[in-house]
Parts: structure tokens; C-alpha cells; sequence
């Protein structure tokens, strides 16, 4: 049934994380905090990655890849959501609302084919040390990279595309400090059965794959790891996949207890809160995470502070 209304919707309004005037200044402080150090810790990273030839290796080409993405991930929505604070305005245009959601599921999944990406990486190092160079060669890093590139970018046009469906009529609040893709569905008063289905069934199929991948390439690790002999060998193989492993555990940590605990409570206002953790507080732990585990982070770190 289609409504009778067919003017089309020019803007949304996003309703933040709370309504009280009086916890305005300290949601744009906190918000301007966490968001100036993902962008600085983040660039840190990257830096001393690109300018330290020691550590031109695959694994820290992707890592500064991942640095680039959390940056990009966090700006699609917190300066957006500062702005709004600023200016005590809470709208965002209809192709504001469509954007956003594009570059953030966009850089999301990004994210996710990363870790992913990152831990076949370390399994080639640890199970296959002697051909680790001939196989994780440039081409086939180039080749991973487009490869997430690509599938992130169709991933999130089929949304987009799947909203552009719908028809919205007179509910424009998104209980959200951004727009978010199933809050923004929701508000549809057009049927939204089909969309229902197709994020179920990529999101599913986009978090189950990489995630087995990861399983997969970590049981592989850990095996090869106790069959180890020297404790000395041990203790390094398994040094350079802890911070990974850290991130891959807070990534999906994160983004599962979100999702578990948005099904259990009705208040989105709540749900929105808790998506602080994956939007926000991921990638700003991520740099903390690799700079204070990884010797030759430091190591760098401090040749280009110096
Ligand atoms: C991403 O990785 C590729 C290849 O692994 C590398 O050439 C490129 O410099 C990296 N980009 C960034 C921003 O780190």
C-alpha cells in the first residue's frame, strides 16, 4: 500500500544521544576528545609506518591501511554529530542521511575485510614461514586490498540503493547521532519487508565469512604454535599476532554485544548509546592497542618523534 502523500522527504532529524540541554557541553567534549585522538593516534601510526623502511612488510602496509579506515570511519560520524551540538541544529538533508550511511558501512566493512585480510596474513607468517615472501607478494596484497575496496563499495551502493525504495511520511526523528541504517529503515511508512531480508542476509553473509576466515586462520596459528618446540619461538610467533588478535576481539566484540544487547532493550536511545563503542570507541583503542604492544611500533614511533 502506498501512502497518499508522495512529496519527498528533504531532511531527517537526528536526535543525538540525549535530549537535556545540560549534557550538550559535555557530549561535544567527550565527542571532540575521542574523535581529536583517533585522528591523531591514528596518523601517528601511519606515519611511522611510511616513514620507517623496516616496516614496508605486509603486515604493517595493512595495518596503516586499517589506521586510514578507523580515521575515515569515525568521520563519517562524529563531526557531523559535533557540528549538530554546535549549531543546536539536528537535521541532516536526505542525501546527508543517504551519504553518511554510504561511507559508513562503506569504511565498516572495510574494517571487517581488513582484520580479516590482516589474519590470513599472519597465518602465512606462522605456518608457512619460508614462503611467506613469495606469497604474500605485492600483487596479491594489491590484489586483497582492491578486492575489499570493491566489495565494501557494492556492499553499501545495495543499501543505499535499498532505501531509496522506500517512502517516508511524517516520522523523521532517527532515536540516533547518526544515520544509522536500521533506525533510518524503520522510519519508513512504506512496507519494509524487503529491505528487512537483504540486510539480514548481507550482513550475515559479510559478517559470517570473514569471521570463519579469521576463525580459521587463528586455529591454524594456535596449532602450528604448540607443536612449536622452543618456548622462545612461541613467545614471538605469538607476539605478533596479539595485538591483532586484541583489535579482531574488540572489533567484533564490540559490534555482537551491540547488536545482543539492542534485541534485548525497546529504548533505541539505549542502543544508540552502546553503538558508541564500535563507531567510536574501536578505533580510538586500536593505535593504543598496536603502539604499546609492538616493539617495532615504539621503535618508530620514537625515531620520527625524535
Ligand atoms: C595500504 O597497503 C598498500 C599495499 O599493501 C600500500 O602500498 C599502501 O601504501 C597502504 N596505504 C596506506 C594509506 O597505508
Amino acid at each position: 500500500m502506498e501512502p497518499g502523500n508522495q512529496t519527498r522527504v528533504t531532511e531527517f532529524i537526528l536526535m543525538g544521544l540525549s535530549e537535556e540541554a545540560k549534557m550538550q557541553p559535555l557530549l561535544f567534549g567527550l565527542f571532540l576528545f575521542m574523535y581529536l585522538t583517533t585522528f591523531i593516534g591514528n596518523l601517528l601510526i601511519i606515519l611511522a609506518i611510511i616513514t620507517d623502511s623496516h616496516l614496508h612488510t605486509p603486515m604493517y602496509l595493512f595495518l596503516s591501511n586499517l589506521s586510514f579506515v578507523d580515521i575515515c570511519f569515525t568521520s563519517t560520524t562524529v563531526p557531523k554529530m559535533l557540528l549538530n551540538i554546535k549549531t543546536q541544529s539536528h537535521i541532516i538533508t536526505y542525501e546527508g542521511c543517504l551519504s553518511q550511511m554510504y561511507f559508513f558501512m562503506f569504511f565498516g566493512q572495510l574494517d571487517n575485510f581488513l582484520l580479516t585480510v590482516m589474519s590470513y596474513d599472519r597465518f602465512v607468517a606462522i605456518c608457512h614461514p619460508l614462503h611467506y615472501t613469495v606469497i604474500m607478494s605485492p600483487k596479491l596484497c594489491g590484489l586483497l586490498l582492491l578486492a575489499s575496496w570493491l566489495l565494501s563499495a557494492l556492499d553499501s551502493l545495495l543499501h543505499d540503493l535499498m532505501i531509496l525504495r522506500l517512502s517516508f511520511c511524517t516520522e523523521l526523528k532517527i532515536p540516533h547521532f547518526f544515520c544509522e541504517l536500521n533506525q533510518v529503515v524503520h522510519l519508513a511508512c512504506s512496507d519494509t519487508f524487503l529491505n528487512d531480508v537483504v540486510i539480514y542476509f548481507v550482513i550475515g553473509l559479510l559478517g559470517v565469512i570473514p569471521l570463519t576466515g579469521i576463525f580459521l586462520s587463528y586455529s591454524k596459528i594456535i596449532s602450528s604454535i604448540l607443536k612449536m618446540s622452543s618456548t622462545e619461538g612461541k613467545f614471538k610467533a605469538f607476539s605478533t599476532c596479539g595485538s591483532h588478535l586484541s583489535v579482531v576481539f574488540l572489533f567484533y566484540g564490540t559490534f555482537v554485544g551491540v547488536y545482543l544487547s539492542s534485541a534485548a532493550t525497546q529504548n533505541p536511545m539505549e542502543s544508540a548509546i552502546a553503538s558508541v563503542m564500535y563507531t567510536v570507541v574501536t578505533p580510538m583503542l586500536n593505535p593504543f592497542i598496536y603502539s604499546l604492544r609492538n616493539k617495532d611500533i615504539k621503535q618508530a614511533l620514537k625515531k620520527m618523534i625524535s
